[in-house]
């Protein structure tokens, strides 16, 4: 493969994005950016520092000052290693708060974009194939059963808290239906996504399918 290409992997929480994503960009030796990360060390700020969570002009100003820094699993805001405070049930809220903000979105969207300026990237979240990336090589829309992925959200040792099943379900279905219904780059599947729906399907399977995927692309090209 000689250009360097940029995959987008979109979909809602626990629908496998940052499995899929981590061992697509394994496969290909292409970096990996989990895109919620900043919203979520931007959520995890504004906590600190007190900042209404729907104060857009203070949480624009906010993120522009920030240096914001993604790494494998590591995330750093302004030197701080957040990498496990960002992943609490406080911060999902404060993340998906902010993440409604269009002045918060275009300051985390040309960060995004300047990441992947050369290509070789394996991007995932919620509007990388429609608004960061609309002209990404690959963009693939991954999907799962509400139940599934709440049980799967529940079950990732990454993300602390000691909620039930039920409460995890209401809160991954919050944010969503948030998510999804923003005015500022709403969820949804880009018409040219190819479209996973990954209930009960073996991670290898998804990871060959998107693969081949971003194999016939290079094949065209
Ligand atoms: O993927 P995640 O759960 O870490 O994302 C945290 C929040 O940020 C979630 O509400 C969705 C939002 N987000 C977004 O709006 N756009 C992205 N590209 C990535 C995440």
């Amino acid at each position: 493969m000689s250009r360097r290409l940029i995959i987008a992997i979109d979909g809602p929480s626990g629908a496998g994005k940052g499995t899929i994503a981590k061992a697509v960009a394994a496969e290909l030796g292409y970096r990996h950016v989990d895109s919620g990360a900043l919203y979520r060390a931007v959520g995890w700020k504004a906590v600190r520092d007190a900042v209404p969570l729907t104060d857009e002009a203070a949480i624009h100003d906010l993120a522009e000052r920030s240096r914001i820094a993604v790494e494998g699993s590591t995330v750093r805001i302004d030197d701080v290693d957040v990498s496990r405070a960002i992943r609490t049930p406080e911060i999902d809220r404060a993340a998906t708060a902010i993440a409604r903000l269009p002045r918060v979105r275009e300051v985390l969207v040309a960060r995004l974009r300047s990441l992947a300026f050369d290509g070789g990237v394996v991007m995932e979240g919620r509007d990388i194939g429609t608004v960061v990336f609309p002209h990404a090589d690959v963009k693939v829309y991954l999907d799962a059963d509400e139940d599934e992925r709440a049980r799967r959200r529940a079950h990732d040792p990454a993300h602390s808290g000691s909620a039930t099943l039920a409460e995890v379900t209401s809160a991954l279905s919050e944010r969503d239906r948030s998510d999804r219904t923003r005015q500022a780059s709403p969820l949804y599947a880009a018409p040219d996504a190819l479209v996973i729906d990954t209930t009960g399907l073996p991670i290898a399977d998804v990871v060959r399918d998107v693969l081949e995927r971003i194999q016939a692309r290079v094949a065209t090209a």
